[in-house]
């Protein structure tokens, strides 16, 4: 059993997506200890133990995270089936530099990939995340 069919299928959080299953896509983001990683290449076995975050745990009390206000003000979410995935590999390049260079923004989101937005409007929604503060 893979770390995505746990989530999804045993666990019934339906935030993380499922799109390739084969790595390339991003949807099924999560953070294993802290880290960004492809849910669908992870075992489920390989998290015993660890902690893992998915975009549930992104709001607090019904109330959206910076992170999700600044995708929703700068248009970041159209079909919003790579949203989830695209915030938790922001999550997790803003935990460990809270202010990434455009640069080093690219590089974390490299592997999430978008059919609806040109990407641009979601590089800038990590930006203006970034500085507003939105570490955690
Ligand atoms: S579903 Fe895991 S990377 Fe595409
Ligand atoms: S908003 Fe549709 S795939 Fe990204």
């Amino acid at each position: 059993m893979t770390l995505l069919e746990l989530i999804r299928g045993r666990l019934h959080l339906s935030g993380t997506k499922e799109g390739c299953g084969i790595g390339e896509c991003g949807a099924c983001t999560v953070l294993l200890d802290g880290k960004a990683v492809t849910a669908c290449l992870v075992l489920a076995v390989e998290a015993d133990g660890a902690t893992v975050e998915t975009i549930e745990g992104e709001a607090n009390d019904g109330e959206l995270s910076l992170l999700q206000k600044a995708f929703v003000e700068m248009g970041a979410v159209q079909c919003g089936f790579c949203t989830p995935g695209m915030i938790m590999s922001a999550r997790g390049l803003l935990r460990r530099n809270p202010h990434p260079t455009d640069e080093e923004i690219v590089e974390a989101m490299a592997g999430n990939l978008c059919r609806c937005t040109g990407y641009e409007a979601i590089l800038a929604a990590v930006r203006v995340a970034a500085a507003g503060g939105a570490r955690d």
